[in-house]
């Protein structure tokens, strides 16, 4: 490799001169600048600068997880590229403070001149959100018809092609479809998961319908009947047919092997080798839960700016923006996962040779 290649210039090397002469308000142009066009250009194009480096870690990923099998120091370092987003999203939130310094009549100097500009327009923020695991057929229908009406034909083409790959909630799900630790030479996991479940259930039923004694007998019905949907809820994640039809529904995304994997993951986290896998997981709860909390804040934002008037782009404004905050949560079946957890002492003790491949062993 040569190395040779010459000094390096500082602003050279960061392309500043491009950098720097990209900032050109439209209120200049028509004659009257508004001093405060510059701000929202400036936190328009950071934002977008970092998205550019929120994309270039979840290709990465993208990567290391479209392998057949993923070596755990290949699974460290993308935990760590996650803790880099995260991080990266506590920037973004914070920015939303410096765009609200401007009021919206200094916004409304230059609102106009953007039309029909829009953050719909954002092809980084479509990619993430693809590459995540948002299908198009899952956003609302408002955001549906805009997402790709509004973009021109180079943009779209790029928005096709990030389609084209497979979405890491797609690959994440590959990835816990293959974990091996849940039958292991004649145990079954789940066998004695239902078993605990049901001893659980049966103890409840129990103390509802005998020990309580304050109880009306309506209050003690109105119980049990809630304690049915309950066992109803354990029931459509054991039997096979039940999950496939919540997938239907839309109501789950994560296959059923991949839910109960990344539910014995959660369950058993201490164990050494589940260790990394659940931090994983966790991360990408994190960093879902973090774009939610964006979208929620800038939903605010747009609403102190805009109070009830409709966006650039087009859409009813803050009313879309808090709906598509609640819909485009991708990892909802992670979150899910919690209805499913039993208490430490009824879960079922794993056969020793189990927990002996799930540990570390230094030996001398
Ligand atoms: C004065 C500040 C801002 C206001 C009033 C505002 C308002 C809006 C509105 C009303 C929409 C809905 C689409 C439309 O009808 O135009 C929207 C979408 C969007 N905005 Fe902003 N925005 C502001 C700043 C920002 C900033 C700083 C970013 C950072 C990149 C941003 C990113 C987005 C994105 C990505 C969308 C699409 C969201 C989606 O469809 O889920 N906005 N914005």
């Amino acid at each position: 490799m040569n190395r040779n290649i010459g000094p390096t210039y500082y602003s050279d090397y960061l392309h500043l001169n491009k950098l720097l002469d990209s900032q050109h308000a439209k209120s200049k142009e028509v004659g009257h600048e508004a001093h405060d066009e510059m701000l929202f250009i400036v936190v328009h194009q950071v934002y977008e600068l970092w998205f550019k480096q929120i994309i270039h870690e979840l290709k990465s990923i993208r990567e290391t997880f479209s392998l057949p099998s993923i070596a755990e120091k290949e699974l460290s370092k993308c935990v760590f590229r996650l803790e880099r987003i995260k991080k990266i999203q506590g920037l973004l939130l914070n920015q939303l403070e410096v765009m609200e310094t401007m009021t919206p009549m200094d916004f409304l100097e230059f609102r106009d001149l953007l039309v029909p500009a829009s953050g719909f327009q954002s092809v980084q923020f479509r990619t993430i959100e693809i590459m995540m695991g948002l299908k198009t057929t899952d956003r609302i229908d408002v955001d549906r018809e805009f997402f790709t009406g509004r973009l021109n034909d180079e943009d779209k083409e790029v928005i096709n092609e990030v389609e084209k790959h497979e979405s890491l909630l797609v690959l994440v799900q590959n990835w816990l479809e293959r974990m091996p630790f849940t039958k292991f030479e004649g145990f079954d996991f789940w066998n004695s998961y239902r078993d605990a479940v049901e001893g659980m259930f049966k103890r409840d039923e129990e103390i509802i319908s005998g020990n309580i004694a304050s109880l009306t007998d309506r209050a003690r019905e109105i119980q049990l009947e809630n304690l049915k949907a309950t066992k109803e809820t354990f029931n459509s994640l054991l039997d096979e047919d039940a999950h496939n039809k919540l997938i239907e529904l839309k109501k789950r995304k994560l296959s059923r092997t991949a839910t109960l994997n990344a539910l014995f993951i959660l369950m058993y986290r201490e164990e050494p080798i589940l260790h990394l896998p659940y931090v994983f997981l966790r991360n990408l709860m994190d960093i879902d839960e973090n774009f939610t909390t964006w979208r929620y804040r800038h939903s605010i934002m747009a609403h102190r700016m805009l109070g009830t008037k409709i966006g650039t782009g087009g859409s009813s404004g803050h009313v879309y923006l808090k709906r598509a905050a609640d819909n485009n949560r991708v990892y909802n079946d992670l979150f899910d996962l919690s209805t499913f957890i039993i208490p430490k002492s009824e879960m079922p003790k794993l056969p020793v040779q189990l927990t002996d491949h799930l540990g570390f062993h230094f030996r001398g």
